[in-house]
C-alpha cells in the first residue's frame, strides 16, 4: 500500500537533513499563516507509521484550532509555568550547559516569547495514550511501554512537520494541570493521558541548523556501563 500524495510539497532535504535540523522552534514561530488541516493529516498519517507496544496504536492526537480553547489551554500552560509542582527543566542531570550554545539563558529567553504568544500560535496539538487506568503509570516497566506507544509517533508527526516547513517545539507546562486541560478539551481524565503541548506553525524562513551536542562518545557505552 502506499500513502496519499501530500498536499504541500515537501522541502528539499536528506533524510540525515531532516532528522538534523528539527529545532525546537520558538521565536521562528509564524503566528500570522493558517496551517491547513490537510498538512496536519499528511503528517498524521506519516506518524501513525511509528511503532507502538503490540501494535496496539491506541495514541490519539488533539488538535486545537478553535481561538477560544487555544486561549484557555494555554493559560493553564502559563499557569503550569509557575506551578510549585511544575517540574524544573534545568534540575536534576542534564548535558545541556556544556552542549546548547549559549546554555539555559538562551532557552530561557527564547521560551518567554513562546509564553508571550502562546495562544497566538494557529494550532496546540495535544498527544494522548488511551490507558487502562492512570495506575499504569505507577510501575516504570509499564509505563515505559505506555509512553514508548504514543511518543514515537509524536516525534514521527514533529518530522513529518518540519519536512513541510512546520516548526513545532515539544512542551510540558500545561501537565501540572492535566485535569483542567482534560475538562476543557473533553477528554475521559480517567483513561486517556496527555503527553505533551505541541505549538504548531509555519516557520519563518526555513533553514535550520544541526545543534550542537556531546561528542558521542560521552553518551554510548559498549557492553558495560
Ligand atoms: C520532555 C521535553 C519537555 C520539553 N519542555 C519544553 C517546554 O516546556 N517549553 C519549551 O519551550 N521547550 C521544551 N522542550 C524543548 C527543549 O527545550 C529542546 O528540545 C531543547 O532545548 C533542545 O533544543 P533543540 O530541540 O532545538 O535541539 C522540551 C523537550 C522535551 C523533550
Amino acid at each position: 500500500m502506499s500513502l496519499p500524495e501530500p498536499h504541500h510539497p515537501p522541502l528539499a532535504l536528506t533524510p540525515d537533513e531532516l532528522l538534523s535540523t528539527t529545532r525546537a522552534v520558538r521565536r521562528r514561530l509564524d503566528v500570522s499563516r493558517p496551517v491547513p488541516r490537510e498538512v496536519l493529516l499528511d503528517c498524521t498519517r506519516l506518524a501513525q507509521q511509528a511503532p507502538s507496544g503490540r501494535n496496539r496504536q491506541r495514541w490519539d492526537f488533539l488538535f486545537v484550532t478553535d481561538p477560544d480553547r487555544r486561549r484557555a489551554l494555554a493559560d493553564l500552560w502559563r499557569r503550569g509555568l509557575t506551578s510549585p509542582a511544575a517540574p524544573r527543566s534545568h534540575d536534576g542531570p542534564s548535558r545541556h550547559d556544556y552542549t546548547a550554545e549559549a546554555g539555559w539563558p538562551a532557552i530561557a529567553d527564547s521560551l518567554r516569547h513562546l509564553v508571550d504568544i502562546l495562544d497566538q500560535v494557529p494550532v496546540l496539538l495535544v498527544p494522548c495514550i488511551q490507558v487502562g487506568s492512570r495506575a499504569e503509570l505507577d510501575d516504570p516497566a509499564t509505563q515505559a511501554g505506555t509512553w514508548g506507544s504514543v511518543l514515537p509517533a509524536t516525534w514521527s508527526f514533529m518530522l513529518a512537520a518540519r519536512s513541510r516547513g512546520l516548526g513545532t517545539v515539544w512542551t510540558t507546562p500545561h501537565l501540572s494541570h492535566e485535569r483542567e486541560a482534560a475538562a476543557l478539551l473533553g477528554l475521559p481524565y480517567d483513561r486517556t493521558v496527555q503527553c505533551a503541548l505541541i505549538p504548531i506553525a509555519w516557520t519563518i524562513g526555513t533553514h535550520f541548523r544541526p545543534a550542537r551536542r556531546v561528542p558521542v562518545t560521552e553518551v554510548v557505552h559498549w557492553d558495560h556501563w
